[in-house]
């Protein structure tokens, strides 16, 4: 293998920077040449395709976002934008991809894999932590330790004045993030997707701890499970609750990566590399215990990571 690329696609997140200065060095170090595609598999369609060096990628370990840019592209999803992808990658002599994404991107990665025979590896990239095959995916540390500053932060205000908040954080469709910072923060309840609830239940708990003596509420509802808006009028109306939501929002992608999204996006991005030259492709390479693991993209993409039922009681037993 001479030439490899790597792209970023779909939503960034924290430690994409790093993982892409993995995989240039580990490369270089190979012998292999690494090219950037820019914009994800939009760059790649439009040929935004450049040689990357060991300086371009200087520095880059700290810094969130992604420097070659990620997109998300509808033309991809066709057999004619595959095609011109397809080619591109030809024209430039690219022999294997690194393709650091969350399932939308590696779904692409499988096609490109499955139906044109390019040799792949994915990466999971994504704050979601929705990907099968990995215990955590890049970006995902990173964005808890901020959603956790933010929460702590309205905690002390709303200590000040005796209010619930209602925190609505990002995920997607899955409740991980709120789970675990719900948790990390001591908030009083969580509202996740993954289990169903009762917000007359949830008032009556809290009226319960302000009787108790609790100068405050923090509620953490994850974006798959409902509008913080929507809970939040709820609780006045049936609770009489003096309430305040906070939205947090594309804050909880940006940042600079944490020390273990720095060494897991390291670890990734190294195994890409290895992974392709052993002849790897259509799999996934993700933490399994202490180990990197190589997960089959069909796998990953057919099999759901359910949330870990012990920390659903653990985050229900704490707040009570
Ligand atoms: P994420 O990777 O964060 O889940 P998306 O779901 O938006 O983000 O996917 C990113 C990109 O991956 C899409 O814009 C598209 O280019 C590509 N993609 C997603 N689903 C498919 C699919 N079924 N076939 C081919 N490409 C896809
Ligand atoms: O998948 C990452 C994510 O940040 C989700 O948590 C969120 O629902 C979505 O992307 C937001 O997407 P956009 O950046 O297109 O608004």
């Amino acid at each position: 293998m001479n030439r490899i690329g790597v792209m970023t696609s779909g939503g960034d997140c924290p430690g994409m920077n790093a993982a892409i200065r993995s995989v240039v060095r580990t490369g270089i170090a190979n012998g292999i040449e690494v090219f950037g595609i820019e914009q994800g598999y939009k760059g790649l369609i439009d040929g935004k395709i450049k040689l990357l060096e060991s300086k371009d990628v200087a520095n880059m370990i700290s810094r969130g976002g992604t420097f070659l840019k990620s997109a998300r592209c509808m033309e991809f999803k066709t057999p004619e934008g595959q095609q011109a992808a397809v080619q591109q990658l030809q024209m430039h002599g690219i022999e294997g991809l690194v393709v650091i994404g969350g399932d939308g991107s590696l779904t692409g990665a499988r096609v490109l894999h499955e139906k044109y025979g390019i040799k792949v590896i994915g990466l999971p990239g994504s704050i979601d932590n929705d990907i099968y095959g990995t215990s955590i995916s890049i970006g995902v540390d990173t964005a808890l330790n901020t959603i956790c500053r933010a929460v702590d932060m309205i905690n002390e205000t709303a200590s000040s004045h005796d209010r619930t908040f209602l925190i609505e954080v990002m995920g997607r469709n899955c409740g991980y993030l709120a789970l675990m910072s719900a948790i990390a923060t001591g908030a009083e309840a969580v509202v996740i997707p993954e289990v169903p609830y009762n917000i007359e239940n949830i008032i009556n708990k809290i009226k319960v701890r302000y009787i108790e003596g609790k100068s405050r509420s923090i509620v953490i509802v994850a974006e798959g499970a409902g509008s913080a808006y929507d809970i939040g009028k709820a609780f006045q109306l049936i609770g009489g609750f003096d309430t305040r939501i906070t939205v947090l929002g594309h804050l909880q992608r940006g940042g600079a990566p944490s020390v273990f999204d720095r060494t897991l996006a390291t670890r990734l991005g190294s195994a890409a590399v290895k992974g392709l030259i052993e002849g790897r492709s259509g799999v996934m390479a993700g933490l399994g215990g202490r180990e990197i693991v190589f997960t089959p993209l069909e796998e990953v993409l057919t099999k759901k990571r359910e949330l870990d039922a012990t920390m659903i009681k653990i985050a229900e037993e704490l707040s009570l």
